[in-house]
Order: structure tokens, then C-alpha cells, then sequence
């Protein structure tokens, strides 16, 4: 049954703006030039989040830097979603102690998916005494409030309740790029996959109207932006709790009818409710690329079962074919989890045939963490963590080999590539990306960087082409 759907009034937003002139006004004070410094773990959610971060600070009135030690303000916005993210986070907030100690007035926030559970809230209060103010993603569009607190109370500030999240529009956004952007289209996620985090920490499912994320895409358009990537945790699920009749593919139709020249990505799509006119809309929208991410995350039916992905192997693989067919070039990608709860050697094997079936351009494996209050942490496992290391060495391999021969296949053949960033290295000293999204390394001058150009693939390797550029006019 559909929910109401939560929104922060806009005068709330007016009202936290309010608060960064009002900080503005506190912290640039006799001319000073205050600094920040935002570090960001996880998703391209996460970096979505904290270009809101640095749109409020920069409404304050603060600098960023790169640098501890000489930052006024430091927020890490911090991931949950496997073990090792954590420890690293917890990693850094501690060796943050050192900064402090050199700048006593420094104040230290800790946002994001890791400060939702209260196990994390609970340790960072208790063991990182360091820590000024942790909140939630539910609390970060009142983050100027919440850091005004701390300012004028000189008290550690914690905020992290349980809630279901909303939706805010109207925070201001310092983006960090100029060519590519990230470009929210709903918030949460209502899958309880039985080994993931996700919805525990970013509350239920939350689209953005349509008309919002259209009035941002014309923006970024506007401001020269030629990447722009919708980002949801499904974004197969756009718009069902909007009623309004505008699906996901309803969405990228729109988008791709804004004049200009630009490409169109997404994150992620489940393959639970990727559908057939998905594919039609990707394939009749020139803007959009020809790229898809679609985590299958085991190739055994009793794992994915177990997993609560609902589809299995078949569906799967009849789904590639239905987007293959629509689209012959198309790159496709996944993310795999091995040694979930009891996945037997029978059952990996099942991974690895799928993926010589499928031949992924590019795999994004992890081994399974335990995560705290997921249903698959409680599930027996006899596989030890030696069993789980060999397999994942052996996935790895073949995910590097079928990656290798894909990029080969591409020598000789010449792409439209965007250009996208510098290397700092030579004599490649330019990056850029097919169509595909796959790597491209060029040689040529940086002025061309955020512009479309043509490519002969001169070489390859397991992670990248590499190329030559070719004369513009009537290029091949
Ligand atoms: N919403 C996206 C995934 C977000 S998390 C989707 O459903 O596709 C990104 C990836 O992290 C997942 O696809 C999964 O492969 C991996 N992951 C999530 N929880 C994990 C866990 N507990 N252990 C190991 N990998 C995990
Ligand atoms: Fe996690 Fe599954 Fe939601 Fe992805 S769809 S965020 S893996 S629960
Ligand atoms: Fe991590 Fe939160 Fe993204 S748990 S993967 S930052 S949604």
C-alpha cells in the first residue's frame, strides 16, 4: 500500500539558508576566511549528499580544503554498507585527534549511513569524544541548524532518530565536477535485500516529481554539464509512490527531449522490475547511454532466493538478452556478493557460468559482511573466511580476463568519446569515456576536456582503452 510521501516544507529550507547567513556572519567575522573539508565513503549517493554539504557550507561562508589541519569545519559522510567501509571511517575520525589537538576550535561531524544505526551513533558518543555533531541522512538538509547548535552551545549535538525519511528540494548543491553531475531522482529503498544495510539506514522509497528533476537536468544542461547520471538505489521503482503515471522510463524520455548535447546514465537498476519498455525507451533515446548496470549479485537460484532478490537466474539472463537485443552494442555491467550465508561451492559455480554467459564488461565483486540487524546475519554459514577468499580470487580473475577480451575487441575501431578530466600523467594526460561509460586514455590538449571527440583505439587493457584522437571534421 502506498504511504504518504514526506516532504520538508520549502520554508523549512528558507529558514536553514537563513541559518548559513547567520553563520556566515559569526564565522567570517573580522575578515577571517574559514575552511572546510568534506570526506565522503560509499555510493554516488553519498557524493550526491555531500555536494548539499558543501552547498550549505559554502552559504556559510567557508573555503574547502583538502587538507585536516588547516580546516575549521571537517564532515565525514560515511557508508555502512560492508565492514570494511567502517573500519575505515573509524579509522579516520580517530586519527582526527591529532587535528583537534592542533586546532582546538576545529569541529568534527560525522553524517551519513554509518550514524543511522544507533550501535555506530552509540560508539562514536562514547569512544570518540572528538566528535561534535552526528546526524543522519534523515537530518541533513537542517545540518546549518544543527551546526549553529554546536557553535553556540559548545555542546555535542547527536541526531540520528529513526524515521522513514522525506523528500527536500531547495538545498543548495556545490557540485564537483563540470562536465559530469550526479542527479537525484528518488531517495531509500523498500527491497530489504536479506544481506544489505541500505534500507535500514536510508529509510523507505521517495521520489522526486518529475517536474524537480526536470528543472535540474535543464540547469545542469543550462551550465554545460554533459554526463549527467540519475541516481537512485532502484531506480526501476520511479514514481510508484507519486501515483502521477511517470515511470522511470516516462522520466528518461523527458530528459532526453531537453535540447542540447548530453548523455544520460542511471544507478541502479534491479533487475527485479527491469522491464521490457525500459529497454525500448534506452534504446529510442539517443541521449541515453548505452550502459547498463545491473547487479545480478549470485547466479544460484537458492542464493538469490536467500537473498530476496526475486528473479532468478533465468529472468536474469532473459533480461540481458531482451536489452541486448534492443541494444547490440550495449556495455553491461554488475556487482557480485560471494559467500553469502551458506553459498555452497555448487552455488558459486553457478556465479561463474553466468558470468561466462553473460561476459560482463566490467564486475564489481565483494565478499559478504555481516551486517548488524539484517536477516542475513543471522543465517548459519559454514564456509570459512579462507573458502570465500579463494573463490572471490577466482571470480576476480575471471572478471579481469573477459574484461581484458572485451577491451580488446575494441582496437582499431574508433568511438565518439567525452573527454572528462586530466590524467597527471603522460604521455596519456587526458581520461574520457565511450558511450558505454568505458575508459578511454588520450593524448591531447585539456581545452578539449568536457567536449565530445572521436577515437581510435589504439590499445587496451584489463582496466582501459587507450586511444589516438582523430580530425573532428566528418570524423569516422
Ligand atoms: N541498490 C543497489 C546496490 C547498492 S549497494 C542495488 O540493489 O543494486 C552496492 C553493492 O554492494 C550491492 O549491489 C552489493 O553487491 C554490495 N553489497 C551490499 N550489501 C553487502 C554486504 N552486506 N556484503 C557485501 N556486499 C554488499
Ligand atoms: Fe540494498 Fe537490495 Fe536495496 Fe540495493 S535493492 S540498496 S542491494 S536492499
Ligand atoms: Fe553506503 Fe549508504 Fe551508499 S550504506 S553504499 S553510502 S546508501
Amino acid at each position: 500500500m502506498a504511504t504518504i510521501r514526506k516532504t520538508i516544507a520549502p520554508g523549512e529550507i528558507e529558514r536553514q539558508r537563513e541559518i548559513c547567513a547567520r553563520i556566515r556572519a559569526r564565522v567570517t567575522a573580522d575578515g577571517a576566511r574559514p575552511l572546510a573539508l568534506v570526506d565522503t565513503y560509499g555510493c554516488q549517493q553519498n557524493e550526491a549528499d555531500s555536494e548539499k554539504l558543501r552547498g550549505y557550507l559554502a552559504e556559510m561562508g567557508f573555503g574547502f580544503t583538502s587538507d585536516e589541519f588547516e580546516a575549521d569545519v571537517i564532515v565525514v559522510n560515511t557508508c555502512a554498507v560492508r565492514e570494511h567501509a567502517e573500519m575505515r571511517v573509524l579509522g579516520n575520525v580517530g586519527a582526527l585527534n591529532h587535528t583537534k589537538k592542533a586546532r582546538p576550535t576545529q569541529i568534527i561531524a560525522v553524517c551519513g549511513c554509518m550514524v543511522q544505526q544507533e550501535h555506530m551513533a552509540g560508539k562514536i558518543k562514547k569512544s570518540y569524544p572528538i566528535v561534535d555533531l552526528v546526524f543522519g541522512p534523515h537530518e541533513l538538509w537542517r545540518f546549518p541548524e544543527l551546526l549553529e547548535t554546536v557553535m553556540e552551545r559548545h555542546r555535542r549535538v547527536f541526531a540520528a532518530e529513526k524515521d522513514d525519511g522525506a523528500v527536500a528540494e531547495g538545498i543548495p548543491l556545490r557540485r564537483d565536477g563540470s562536465v559530469k553531475a550526479w542527479l537525484s531522482i528518488m531517495y531509500g529503498c523498500n527491497n530489504f535485500c536479506t544481506y544489505c544495510i541500505v534500507p535500514y539506514v536510508r529509510g523507505r522509497e521517495r521520489s522526486r516529481l518529475p517536474e524537480d528533476v526536470l528543472a535540474e537536468a535543464r540547469a545542469l544542461v543550462a551550465a554545460g554539464y554533459k554526463d549527467i547520471t540519475l541516481l537512485g538505489q532502484n531506480v526501476n521503482s520511479y514514481g510508484k509512490d507519486l501515483g502521477g503515471g511517470v515511470d522511470f522510463a516516462d522520466l528518461i524520455r523527458m530528459i532526453n527531449d531537453i535540447p542540447g548535447e548530453f548523455l544520460i546514465r542511471f544507478m541502479t537498476s534491479h533487475p527485479r522490475d527491469a522491464t521490457e519498455k525500459l529497454f525500448r525507451t534506452m534504446a529510442e533515446c539517443e541521449k541515453c547511454a548505452r550502459h547498463l548496470h545491473l547487479p545480478v549479485q549470485s547466479g544460484s537460484d537458492r542464493i538469490l532466493k536467500r537473498m530476496n532478490r526475486h528473479y532468478d537466474r533465468a529472468k536474469y539472463l532473459a533480461e540481458i538478452e531482451t536489452a541486448r537485443r534492443y541494444m547490440p552494442d550495449l556495455v553491461v555491467t554488475t556487482d557480485i556478493i560471494v559467500g553469502f550465508p551458506d553459498e555452497s561451492e555448487e552455488d558459486f559455480e553457478d556465479t561463474l557460468s553466468l558470468c561466462e554467459e553473460v561476459r560482463f564488461d566490467a564486475m564489481f565483486t565483494f565478499i559478504y559482511s555481516k551486517r548488524v540487524g539484517t536477516p542475513a546475519a543471522s543465517m548459519p554459514d559454514p564456509y570459512t573466511r579462507e573458502d570465500k577468499q579463494r573463490r572471490f580470487e577466482k571470480l576476480t580473475e575471471l572478471a579481469n580476463r573477459i574484461s581484458a577480451e572485451k577491451h580488446r575487441a575494441y582496437e582499431g575501431k574508433t568511438l565518439r568519446v567525452l573527454v572528462d578530466g586530466e590524467t597527471g600523467k603522460e604521455p596519456y594526460n587526458l581520461s574520457s569515456r565511450t558511450n558505454g561509460g568505458r575508459l578511454v586514455h588520450l593524448q591531447g590538449d585539456p581545452a578539449l576536456i568536457g567536449s565530445f571527440a572521436e577515437v581510435k583505439i589504439t590499445a587496451s587493457n584489463t582496466w582501459a582503452l587507450y586511444g589516438k584522437l582523430q580530425p573532428a571534421a566528418g570524423g569516422g
